[in-house]
C-alpha cells in the first residue's frame, strides 16, 4: 500500500486534502490524473447503466434534503455506530473494530497526592503543613503477558496526569487487583489503556440550512445518495414512463463521519457513490437480487478487475442494514485485506412504505396489467467510486524487472496496468528528438488529430526510453513514436494493423508501443484513431 500511495502522490493520483495545513482526515482530493480515471469509471458505469440498457433512467438529486427526509428513512435513528473512546488518548474507535486482546489488567481505584496545607496560627502567622490527600478515581490498564507491572503504572500515571494533577505531587498509585484476561475489548490495543463504555455515534454530519442556528433548520448531508430516488420516484416514474421492472440510477458526493477513516481513500468521510434503485414487482426481489449480483461481477471484469480477486459474501442476518431483507458484499482483495467494494440489498418496499407514510403521500405504482396498486420491491446495487478507483490502482499496480528498451540494461519497471478503458490517458505522443521540428511538427499533428477522440498526453523532454517508463507509471497504454521512418517513409512495405496496405518508402507511419507487453510495430497514421478508439472504448 506505502508504494501505491507514494505513487499516487508522485504521478498526481489522490493527494491528501488541506495537505499544506496538515491535512483533514478522511478527505482527499484527486489529482490530474486521478480526475481522469474517476470519471473514466463514473462514464462506464452510466453508459452501463442508462445507455445500453432501457429499462434504467438518469437522476441527479441535491445534497441537502429536508430533514424528514432523515427521519422517515431511519437514519436520524438508526444510522450509527457504536464507539468507545480511549480514556488516555481521548482518540476514539469503532467498538466492532477493537482487536481482541489477551494479557495482565491492573485496576487502579486512584492515587495519593501530596498537598501543602496553610494552616493558620495565633498572632495572624501561617505555616504551609505537608498533607496527603487521596483521590479516588479508578482506572485500569492491559499489558501483555510476561510485561511488567511498572508498564502498567506508567500508562496510569499518565492517565492520571492528563487529569490535572502533577507529576511530582503523585506519590503513589493506589492498585486495587490485577487479574489475567483473554481475548477482551475492554483496553486500546494501541497502548492497553481502558476504554470508555461504548456510546453510539450517529455517522451524519449535521448543518444548518439559512441564518438561524435552531432546532428547526438543522438537516443532514446526505449519508446515501439513494434516499432522493426514493423520495422522487412518482415523479420519474410518470415522467421516464417506464413499466416495472425499471430503475433509478445516480452518481453523487455521499458523506459520513467515520469514527476512524482509514485505508488511504478506502473508508473517506466524503466520497461518491454509483447507485441503482431498481424497482420490481413484490415476490421477485430475491430473483432481482441474484441477477444483479451476476451482472455486477460481469462489470468489474469489464473494468479489469478479475472475477478471482472478488470475493461475494452473504451478509449474515446481525450485520445487515436496518433496511436490508438480503445483501451480497463484493468484496476485493486490496493489499490491506477482503474488503467491501459495493453493497447490493434487497430493501423489499421499506423506503417507500417510509416516505409515503411520513409525508402523506402516496407512491404507490399502479400495474395496468393486474389493475392493481401496489409498492413495489426495491434491488440496489451501491458501489463506491472511490473504493473503485482505489481497488483499479491497487490491481494495475506493478513492478517488474525488464531490459530498458535502449541500454538493455536491466532495471526495475513500474507499471500501472490498467484496462485501457480506465486509463487516465490512452496514448503519449513522442517526436524521437525535440529539437527535430519537422518531427515535433508531425508529432503535434498526431496530436490534434487524437485530441477530440481521447485524452493524448504529448511529451518532448528526455530519453524516449525515459518517455516509456513515464507513461507506464500513469498507466498510459499506447506509446506512439514519431520518428525518422515517418518523415523518410517505411524501410519495408508491410499491413498496417487495421489492414492499411504499406509500400516502402511510404511515409505518415509511426511506432505503436504496447505498455503491457512493451511490444512495438508500426502503423500507419491514418490507423491510428480507429485502432485506438476500438482499443479503449
Ligand atoms: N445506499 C446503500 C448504501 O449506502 P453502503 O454499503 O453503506 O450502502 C455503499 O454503501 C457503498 O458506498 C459501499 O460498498 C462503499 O463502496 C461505499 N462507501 C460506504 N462508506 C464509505 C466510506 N466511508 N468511504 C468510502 N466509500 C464508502
Amino acid at each position: 500500500m506505502e508504494k501505491i500511495v507514494a505513487l499516487c502522490k508522485r504521478r498526481g493520483f489522490i493527494f491528501q486534502s488541506s495537505e499544506i495545513y496538515g491535512g483533514l482526515n478522511g478527505a482527499w482530493d484527486y489529482g490530474p490524473l486521478g480526475v481522469e480515471l474517476k470519471r473514466n469509471l463514473k462514464d462506464y458505469w452510466w453508459r452501463c447503466m442508462t445507455q445500453v440498457r432501457d429499462d434504467i433512467v438518469g437522476f441527479d438529486g441535491s445534497i441537502l434534503m429536508n430533514a424528514a427526509v432523515w427521519k422517515a428513512s431511519g437514519h436520524v435513528d438508526t444510522f450509527s455506530d457504536p464507539m468507545v473512546e480511549c480514556l488516555l488518548t481521548k482518540k476514539r474507535y469503532r467498538a466492532d473494530q477493537i482487536e481482541p486482546q489477551s494479557g495482565t489488567a491492573y485496576y487502579f481505584s486512584g492515587i495519593h497526592l501530596r498537598k501543602i496545607t496553610s494552616v493558620s496560627l495565633p498572632f495572624q502567622t501561617h505555616e504551609n503543613v505537608p498533607a496527603i490527600e487521596r483521590i479516588a478515581l479508578p482506572f485500569s490498564v492491559l499489558v501483555p503477558k510476561g510485561k511488567p507491572e511498572e508498564s502498567a503504572r506508567k500508562i496510569a500515571r499518565q492517565f492520571y496526569i492528563g487529569r490535572g494533577h502533577v507529576e511530582a505531587d503523585i506519590v503513589s498509585l493506589d492498585l486495587e487487583k490485577s487479574e489475567p484476561l483473554e481475548n477482551t475489548k475492554l483496553f486500546n490495543p494501541e497502548n492497553g489503556a481502558q476504554l470508555s463504555e461504548p456510546k453510539v455515534f450517529n455517522l451524519m454530519f449535521k448543518t444548518y440550512v439559512g441564518a438561524t442556528e435552531d432546532e428547526s433548520s438543522i438537516t443532514y448531508l446526505r449519508p446515501e445518495t439513494a434516499q432522493a430516488m426514493f423520495v422522487q420516484f412518482k415523479n420519474v416514474l410518470e415522467v421516464a414512463r417506464k413499466k416495472l421492472p425499471f430503475g433509478i440510477a445516480q452518481i453523487g458526493k455521499a458523506f459520513r463521519n467515520e469514527i476512524n477513516p482509514r485505508n488511504f481513500t478506502f473508508r473517506s468521510r466524503e466520497f461518491e457513490q454509483m447507485e441503482v434503485e431498481f424497482f420490481v414487482k413484490p415476490g421477485t426481489g430475491p430473483e432481482w437480487l441474484e441477477k444483479w449480483k451476476e451482472d455486477r461481477l460481469a462489470w468489474y471484469e469489464a473494468i479489469g478487475i478479475p472475477r478471482a480477486k472478488i470475493h461475494v459474501l452473504t451478509v449474515p442476518d446481525a450485520d445487515r442494514a436496518f433496511y436490508s431483507q438480503g445483501t451480497y458484499d463484493l468484496e476485493y482483495e486490496f493489499p490491506f485485506g477482503i474488503q467491501e467494494l459495493e453493497g447490493i440489498a434487497h430493501r423489499g418496499n421499506y423506503d417507500l412504505t417510509q416516505h409515503a407514510k411520513a409525508s402523506g403521500k402516496p407512491l404507490e405504482y399502479f400495474d395496468e396489467e393486474a389493475k392493481q396498486k401496489y409498492l413495489p420491491e426495491v434491488v440496489e446495487p451501491s458501489a463506491g467510486v472511490d473504493r473503485t478507483v482505489l481497488a483499479l490502482l491497487c490491481e494495475a499496480f506493478a513492478e517488474e524487472t525488464v531490459k530498458d528498451e535502449e541500454s538493455g540494461k536491466e532495471e526495475t519497471r513500474t507499471v500501472l496496468r490498467f484496462a485501457p478503458r480506465m486509463a487516465p490517458v490512452k496514448a503519449g505522443i513522442f517526436p524521437l528528438l525535440k529539437n527535430k521540428p519537422e518531427l515535433v511538427a508531425k508529432a503535434r499533428a498526431v496530436q490534434k488529430m487524437l485530441q477530440p477522440l481521447m485524452k493524448v498526453a504529448y511529451d518532448e523532454a528526455g530519453s524516449i526510453g525515459k518517455r516509456y517508463r513515464r507513461i507506464d507509471e500513469e498507466g498510459t497504454p499506447f506509446g506512439i513514436t514519431i520518428d525518422f521512418e515517418t518523415l523518410e517513409g517505411a524501410k519495408t512495405a508491410f499491413t498496417s494493423v487495421m489492414g492499411t496496405q504499406v509500400e516502402a518508402g511510404q511515409t505518415d507511419t509511426v511506432t505503436l508501443r504496447h505498455r503491457d507487453s512493451m511490444k512495438q510495430e508500426r502503423i500507419a497514421i491514418a490507423d491510428l484513431p480507429g485502432y485506438l478508439l476500438a482499443a479503449v472504448s
